[in-house]
C-alpha cells in the first residue's frame, strides 16, 4: 500500500523521538522511502547516525547546510515527498507551524511544501491542555493539517493524561488515509474514445457519429477513483477529461500509434467508435469534379483492428481489455461472438439503431458480455454506465486500502 511512497519524515524534539525510528522501519518494510529531517532538538534525543543506519538515507539537519544546497535545496525536499510527517510534533513545531514561522529546516520544509501534512503530537499534558496549543492545534486543523492523536496514557515525566505519541501502527494508518487517493491509484488506464476521420482528400474524409461522451464519463469515472488515465481521442464533440493524459488523434492508423506507445496499462478500455477502412492513396490534392461526370472512385483499405491487436497481445496484454459492440442487429449473438473473435475480455454492446438515439445522446443501454455471459443493465445515463462499469474494474483491480 505505501509501496514507492516518499515520506518526508521530521523528527522534533521530544522524548517520544525515539520512537520515530520504530516508525521508519515499519515505513521500510511496507515499501515507503523515508527521507529523515532531524530538528536540533530532536538531535538530543536520536542520533543523527541511527536514523540514518534504519532510514538508509542521508539525514537532513541545517537549513544552511550548503552541501545539501548544491545536491537538494529546501524547496526541493519539500516538494519530492508525497508526504511530510512530524512524529513527534513538539508544542514548539506546533506554535511555529501555526504561525508560519521558517527559521530552521523543519519549519522551513513545513512552509514551503505543497503536499499533505501529518502531525503526531507528543507533548507533556498540561502543555497539550494549554490554550497555546489548543489554539495552535484548531489553526493547525484549519489549515488542512492532518493530525494523529496524542493518546492518553502515563507520561516520561511522571504525569498521566493526553499527550503520548500515538501508536506506530495508528501514525501508518493515518499515512495510508491520506495517501490513499482511491481503489485505482497507482493502475494505469487506456482508454479510447470518440469517432476517427479518415481523409479522402486534404479537405472532406469519412466520419461517424460518436460524440465521444462514453470515452469520457468513463475516463472521468477512473479518475475519480484515483487511477491514472492516458486517453486518446479521436476528434470528439465531448469535453475532455480533465487530469488524463489526452492524446488527441484523427485517423485509426494514429489512434493505433498512440495505443502502442502509451506503454504498460493495467486495463485498456475501448469505447471509441474506429472506422474500420481508410481511403487508400488519401493525398495532398483535392479531388476534383470531371467535366465528363465520372464518378470518382474510391478504393478502402482495412484499418488495424487495435482491440483486437492488444487482446491478442503475447506479451504486456493488459489484465483487462474492455471493448464495445455497436450493433443494430442481434446485438447478444452478435457481441458475444466478437468477444470471442477479438479475445477481450468484456463487451459492453449497445444497440444503435438510429430509434435508439445511444450514438451521441447522453444515456445509454448496455448488454454487459464477459465469460459468464450476459447481464442486460437498464437504461441509464452515460455518467451511470461508465460508473458501473468502473466498479466492476474495481472489482477485478481494485486496492481495498488495507
Ligand atoms: O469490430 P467492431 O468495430 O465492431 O468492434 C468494436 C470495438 O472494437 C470497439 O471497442 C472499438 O473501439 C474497437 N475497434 C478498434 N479498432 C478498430 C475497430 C474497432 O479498436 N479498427
Amino acid at each position: 500500500m505505501l509501496n514507492g511512497r516518499k515520506v518526508l519524515l521530521i523528527i522534533g524534539g521530544g522524548i517520544a523521538a525515539y520512537k520515530s525510528l520504530d516508525l521508519i522501519r515499519k515505513l521500510a518494510e511496507k515499501g515507503a522511502k523515508v527521507t529523515p529531517v532531524l530538528t536540533q532538538a530532536g538531535s538530543n534525543f536520536v542520533t543523527a547516525l541511527s536514523v540514518s543506519a534504519l532510514s538508509g538515507q542521508k539525514v537532513y539537519q541545517d537549513l544552511f547546510d550548503l552541501d545539501a544546497e548544491s545536491e537538494i535545496g529546501h524547496i526541493q525536499l519539500s516538494r519530492a515527498a508525497d508526504i511530510i510527517v512530524v512524529a513527534p510534533a513538539t508544542a514548539d513545531l506546533m506554535a511555529k507551524m501555526a504561525n508560519g514561522t521558517a527559521n530552521d529546516l523543519a519549519s522551513t520544509l513545513l512552509l514551503a511544501t505543497d503536499k499533505p501534512v501529518l502531525i503526531a503530537p507528543s507533548m507533556n499534558v498540561q502543555m497539550w491542555h494549554h490554550k497555546a496549543t489548543q489554539r495552535n492545534l484548531a489553526r493547525l486543523k484549519g489549515d488542512g493539517i492532518h493530525v494523529v492523536g496524542p493518546d492518553e496514557g502515563s507520561m516520561a515525566c511522571g504525569e498521566f493524561g493526553l499527550g503520548r505519541m500515538a501508536e506506530i501502527s495508528d501514525i501508518i494508518d493515518s499515512i495510508q488515509n491520506v495517501l490513499w487517493a482511491g481503489p485505482l491509484q497507482s493502475r494505469h488506464f487506456l482508454v479510447t474514445s470518440g469517432p476517427t476521420h479518415e481523409p479522402i482528400d486534404p479537405v472532406r474524409y469519412i466520419a461517424n457519429r460518436s460524440s465521444g461522451k462514453q470515452g469520457a464519463a468513463i475516463a472521468n469515472a477512473l479518475l475519480a477513483r484515483g487511477a491514472q488515465v492516458t486517453f486518446i481521442t479521436g476528434p470528439a464533440t465531448a469535453d475532455r477529461p480533465t487530469g488524463a493524459n489526452i492524446i488527441e488523434i484523427e485517423t485509426a492508423a494514429e489512434m493505433n500509434t498512440a495505443v502502442e506507445a502509451a506503454g504498460h496499462c493495467d486495463a485498456a478500455i475501448f469505447a471509441a467508435a474506429v472506422a474500420d477502412w481508410h481511403v487508400v492513396g488519401a493525398g495532398q490534392s483535392k479531388v476534383k469534379k470531371t467535366d465528363s461526370g465520372a464518378l470518382p472512385q474510391i478504393e478502402f483499405g482495412e484499418n488495424p483492428d487495435i482491440l483486437r491487436s492488444v487482446s491478442q497481445r503475447k506479451t504486456n496484454r493488459p489484465e483487462l481489455v474492455i471493448g464495445f459492440a455497436a450493433e443494430t442487429d442481434n446485438v447478444v449473438e452478435n457481441a458475444t461472438a466478437k468477444r470471442l473473435k477479438k479475445g477481450c475480455d468484456w463487451i459492453l454492446a449497445n444497440d444503435v439503431s438510429p430509434e435508439t438515439e445511444i450514438m451521441g445522446g447522453d444515456t445509454n443501454q448496455i448488454t454487459f458480455i464477459s465469460e459468464s455471459g450476459a447481464e442486460k443493465w437498464p437504461e441509464m445515463s452515460k455518467f451511470e454506465t461508465a460508473n458501473r462499469l468502473v466498479n466492476k474494474i474495481v472489482e477485478v483491480l481494485g486496492d481495498a486500502n488495507t
